[in-house]
């Protein structure tokens, strides 16, 4: 679709619908997407994650608003995993203060959005996406699947309606970071991320997953956000990017904590990426951008007292199914990193006269 960039000029524009929980990666992912020139932002899915739906509504208002992007809609999601509100699993859903900080922003203390968010749920969000451009749409998922399983419900075509999703999330054959064998996203609403690789089975292009193996490698440090941040000029991104680094602070501290180092493993904007890159070039050969893949029938246990959430790839064919995934196994974490250091050094484009 061709359509006028930020920048004036004719452009093919790729449309493309975030759904995230934004925590600190999700906003590198926010931020790495303000960068882009070529992308229609449809809308902001704000699911129940790392923080409340609430509360990642209005980090993601804060975050774009900040960013100059006020006018992009957030769309509220479920308040509760698919189960929890259904009640077939009592268990109150955990949320990831220790890791995020109790507001989901860290250090950084945002200021409060003007705007509110959109009155047309997350659900229906992705529906009308769609809908409004069948075959094109790109779907990120950088939260659990919550939001896109209930689109699911609504709009049984959407695999057929959506170019493709890349989802954040899973651990196969890899011990978790929530529980032992468990990635958070899918963990937070197993139900949910079960109901997109079974529905997105027959869609024209197997959705994505980056899990934790792949994307734990993808680390900011330190140095790094210091570079981007002496690195940009633009006073209104300066700023931006200097509540991120408060942010990423709290980020590097929890992993410091928790036995990584002083660093901060970043897994949301490399999926992000992947599909923006992608979807600027659908027939490259070697498939997704800066990474090695493998498809594979995947599934959730629902079950398992010990192992509920966990991911199963069944990589002998034993179930005698169809792949319905193609599952990111390795990122050349380097190379992309330079790539999110620079796109992240240049910024977005402003037009400060206006
Ligand atoms: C995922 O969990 C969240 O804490 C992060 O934002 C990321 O989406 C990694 O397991
Ligand atoms: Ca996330």
């Amino acid at each position: 679709m061709t359509r006028q960039s930020p920048g004036g000029e004719n452009r093919t524009m790729i449309p493309l619908l975030l759904d995230c929980d934004p925590g600190i990666d999700d906003a590198v992912a926010l931020g790495y997407l303000m960068c882009q020139e070529d992308v229609e932002v449809v809308g902001i899915a704000a699911s129940g994650g790392n923080v409340p739906t609430a509360q990642t509504a209005l980090n993601a208002l804060s975050w774009l608003e900040l960013a100059g992007r006020g006018d992009l809609p957030v769309h509220p999601g479920a308040e509760l995993p698919l189960a929890a509100a259904d009640g077939t699993f009592g268990a109150p859903p955990l949320y990831a203060d220790t890791t995020h900080g109790p507001s989901g922003t860290g250090h950084a203390v945002l200021p409060s959005p003007r705007t509110t968010p959109s009155d047309i749920s997350a659900a229906e969000a992705w529906v009308d996406a769609a809908r409004a451009h069948p075959n094109e749409l790109i779907g990120v998922v950088t939260g659990p699947c919550t939001n896109l399983a209930l689109a699911l419900e609504l709009e049984p075509d959407l695999p057929q309606l959506i170019k493709r999703v890349f989802i954040m999330g899973g651990a196969f054959n890899y011990r978790g970071n929530t529980k032992p064998t468990t990635e958070w996203n899918i963990d937070h609403d197993p139900e949910a991320a079960a109901r997109v690789f079974s529905g997105f089975a027959s869609a024209q292009h197997r959705p994505v997953v980056g899990p934790i193996e792949a994307t734990e490698a993808i680390v900011m440090t330190p140095d790094r956000i210091s570079r981007i941040l002496h690195g940009t000029s633009d006073p209104q991104w300066h700023n931006w990017l200097e509540h991120l680094a408060e942010a990423l602070r709290f980020y590097f501290e929890f992993h410091a904590a928790d036995g990584h180092g002083y660093l901060a493993q970043l897994h949301d904007p490399y999926v992000l990426a992947a599909g923006l890159q992608w979807a600027r070039n659908p027939a490259c050969t070697g498939g997704i951008p800066w990474a090695k893949t493998a498809l594979a029938a995947v599934d959730v246990e629902l079950q398992g007292s010990l192992t509920r959430g966990e991911t199963v790839a069944d990589w002998l064919g034993r179930w005698g199914a169809a792949p319905n995934a193609e599952l990111i196994r390795h990122v050349q974490a380097e190379d992309f990193l330079h790539h999110l250091e620079t796109t992240l050094m240049k910024g977005p484009t402003y037009d400060h006269a206006r």
